[in-house]
């Protein structure tokens, strides 16, 4: 078989992956207005940690407010978004899956402020 080692366990660092493939990050959208993870959002994370991967990268993670670079971005500038993101990688890990989180700051290519606030 062509590729065989994408089938094989691999590593990371300590992190120990079931298979080599690997979800990119890719954003979704699918985040409140306010930046929380959403539950369609742990549902499309939790689907494709069913499908096999060995790792997900999350989508971009924005680390202020007004550095997202999409209206529905979730992002963790605030405590009160963790409960969410712990939800989120609960559901990855429960499908065997690791993951790993993007972060991220747009700069120069922010939203617009006053369709943040
Ligand atoms: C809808 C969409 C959203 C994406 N969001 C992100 C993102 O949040 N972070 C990122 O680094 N790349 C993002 N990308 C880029 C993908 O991760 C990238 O296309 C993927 O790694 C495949 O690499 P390639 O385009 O070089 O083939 C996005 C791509 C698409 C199509």
């Amino acid at each position: 078989m062509k590729f065989e080692k994408l089938f094989e366990p691999g590593k990371i660092g300590s992190t120990e992956l079931s298979n080599r493939f690997v979800m990119p990050p890719m954003g979704t959208n699918l985040g409140s207005s306010e930046g929380y993870v959403t539950d369609g959002m742990v549902e499309y994370y939790r689907r494709r940690a069913a499908g096999g991967f060995g790792l997900i990268i999350i989508e971009v993670c924005a680390i202020d407010k007004k550095g997202r670079a999409i209206t529905n971005q979730t992002g963790l500038w605030d405590d009160d978004q963790i409960p969410k993101y712990k939800e989120l990688i609960y559901a990855i890990h429960n499908e065997g899956s690791k993951v790993f989180i993007q972060l991220h700051h747009a700069g120069r290519q922010t939203v617009p402020v006053q369709f943040l606030d």
